[in-house]
C-alpha cells in the first residue's frame, strides 16, 4: 500500500535529483522512502503522514535548544516584520559577532557568511593569503563542506595527495589537498617534512563527527598544533558540529575528558562555525584574530562575500539562541542527559560513543575507532533494520550508520533513556 510518504517521493523524484536538496536526506543508506516532515517542535518530528517521533537528527545539529524554540521563533517573526534582507549593516550582525567572539575569547574577530561551507573555504582562502602556500592538509574521514578542495579521499600512500572524490573536481584542485589518516602521528610528521613549505594550513574537527564519532586523543591533537606552528601553518578548527555545543565556545578550550582534564587543550589559529550560531537559520562564520581576519575584502586583500551573508532574519535566531546558551543552563541539563543516556546504555547491549550531546551507535564491535578505515561497511545493513524498527516506535534517529545522533535542551532525562533501551532491543532483535 502506498503511503502519503511514497506519493510524495514519486512526485520529488521527477523535479530534484534523487527527490532531494541534500544527499543523506534520500535515505539511501538505510534504504525506504525519506520520511516526508510537515512540522516540528521541541524534541519532536511530525510526519506527513500523522506520525511523532522523538528526533535525534536535530537538522543534522543547528538545533540545540530543540525545535521551533519559542523565543527564536518570535525573535525571528519579528525581524522578519521589520524586513527580510537590506544588504546593509544592522545592529544584530554586532551583537551577533560579539557574542560568537565571547566564547572564543582569543579572537577579536567574525565574518558572518550562510553556510559551513562558506566558512571553510574562506578559511582557506585565508591561510593561503597569509602564508602565502597553496597546500592544505586534511584528514581522512573529515568532513568539510562541499568546496572541490575538501571532497577528496586520500590516495593508496600513507600520505597523499588528494583524490577527487566527487566527479566534476580537477586533478589541478585535488592536488592542492594533503590527506592524513587520523590518530597517526608520523603521518602529521610526514605530510610536513614532504610538503611543510606548502602548506597553508591544516584543517580538523576537533571531534571529527562526520564519518562516524572519531574522538583524538589529546596528544594527536598536541602535536598537530605543535608541527603546524614549527612549520608556519595554521591551524583550523572545523567546528561546524563542535562550536557551542559542549559549552560556550569551541572544543579546543571547552571539552573535558572524564577526570575533569581539557580533552584536546589547543588554541587553533582559526576557526569555522556553522550550525547553532544560526538557530537552525542559515548562518555561519569564520572566527580569528584581528591580524588574520583583517585581511578580509574590504580591509584587507582576500575577496569575500555574500548578498545574503549576515542576513537580519537569520542573525536574529543566531542572537536569540545565543542569548540563551549565555546562560548555561542549557549546558547543564544536556550533561544530565548524557549521564541519564550512559547509565540507560550500560544496562543494555548497545556500544555507543557518546561525547557530550553527541551520541554515535558504534556497531563494528571492541574499542570505538580512531580513523575511517577502522569502520566496516558491514554495519550498514543492521543499521538500516535498526533504523526502521526504532522509527517505528517513534524515534528519529539520522538515516545513516555513519552519522551521529544530537541531544537538545528539549530532550528528556525519560527520551534518552528509551533511545539506549530502544535501540539495544532493536539490536538485539534484528541480530547484530
Ligand atoms: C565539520 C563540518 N564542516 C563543514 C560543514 C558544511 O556545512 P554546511 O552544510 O552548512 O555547508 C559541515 C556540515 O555538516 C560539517 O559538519
Amino acid at each position: 500500500m502506498s503511503s502519503i510518504h511514497d506519493e510524495l517521493y514519486q512526485r520529488g523524484i521527477k523535479v530534484s535529483p534523487a527527490g532531494v536538496n541534500s544527499p543523506v536526506r534520500a535515505w539511501k543508506s538505510v534504504g525506504g522512502t525519506p520520511r516526508y516532515i510537515k512540522r516540528a517542535e521541541g524534541a519532536f518530528m511530525y510526519g506527513e503522514g500523522g506520525e511523532k517521533w522523538v528526533d535525534y537528527c536535530l537538522a543534522w545539529g543547528p538545533n540545540l535548544l530543540g525545535h521551533a524554540p519559542a523565543a527564536v521563533v518570535e525573535a525571528v517573526q519579528r525581524a522578519a516584520a521589520d524586513g527580510l534582507a537590506f544588504g546593509a549593516v544592522t545592529r544584530g550582525e554586532i551583537e551577533l559577532a560579539e557574542r560568537i567572539l565571547s566564547g572564543y575569547p582569543a579572537f577579536q574577530r567574525a565574518r558572518l557568511v550562510c553556510t559551513g561551507t562558506e566558512a571553510v573555504l574562506t578559511a582557506l582562502r585565508l591561510a593561503r593569503g597569509k602564508t602565502g602556500r597553496s597546500k592544505i592538509l586534511k584528514f581522512a574521514g573529515g568532513y568539510h563542506g562541499h568546496g572541490d578542495g575538501m571532497l577528496v579521499k586520500a590516495g593508496s600512500g600513507l600520505v597523499t595527495f588528494g583524490v577527487g572524490d566527487s566527479a566534476g573536481i580537477t586533478a589541478a584542485v585535488a592536488a592542492e589537498t594533503i590527506v592524513a589518516p587520523l590518530d597517526d602521528e608520523a603521518a602529521i610528521t610526514a605530510a610536513f617534512e614532504q610538503f611543510g613549505d606548502d602548506i597553508a594550513a591544516a584543517i580538523i574537527e576537533p571531534v571529527p563527527a562526520n564519518n562516524g564519532l572519531l574522538v583524538q586523543r589529546p596528544e594527536w591533537h598536541r602535536h598537530l598544533r605543535e608541527t603546524c606552528t614549527k612549520h608556519g601553518a595554521l591551524l583550523i578548527h572545523d567546528e561546524v558540529i563542535t562550536g557551542f555545543r559542549f559549552g560556550y565556545g569551541g572544543a579546543g578550550r571547552l571539552l573535558k575528558d572524564g577526570s575533569g582534564a581539557l580533552a584536546i587543550d589547543v588554541q587553533p589559529d582559526l576557526v569555522t562555525l556553522g550550525k547553532i550560531i544560526g538557530g537552525g537559520m542559515p548562518v555561519a562564520a569564520v572566527v580569528g584574530p584581528a591580524a588574520i581576519l583583517d585581511m578580509l575584502a574590504p580591509a584587507g586583500a582576500v575577496y569575500q562575500a555574500g548578498t545574503m551573508a549576515g542576513n537580519p532574519v537569520c542573525v536574529a535566531a543566531g542572537n536569540a539562541t545565543l542569548a540563551i546558551l549565555e546562560q548555561g543552563a542549557v549546558y547543564a541539563h544536556l550533561a544530565t542527559l548524557g549521564a541519564a543516556f550512559d547509565e540507560a546504555r550500560a544496562a543494555g547491549s548497545a556500544p555507543w560513543v557518546r561525547v557530550g550531546p553527541i551520541a554515535w551507535p558504534w556497531l563494528g564491535g571492541g574499542v570505538p575507532p580512531r580513523t575511517d578505515s577502522a569502520i566496516p561497511n558491514s554495519i550498514r545493513a543492521p543499521f538500516g533494520r535498526i533504523h526502521a524498527r526504532l522509527l517505528e516506535r517513534g524515534i528519529h534517529f539520522p538515516p545513516s550508520a555513519f552519522e551521529v545522533g544530537f541531544f537538545s535542551a528539549a530532550h528528556t532525562v525519560e527520551q534518552v533513556r528509551t533511545l539506549a533501551t530502544e535501540f539495544s532491543d532493536a539490536l538485539t532483535a534484528v541480530g547484530g
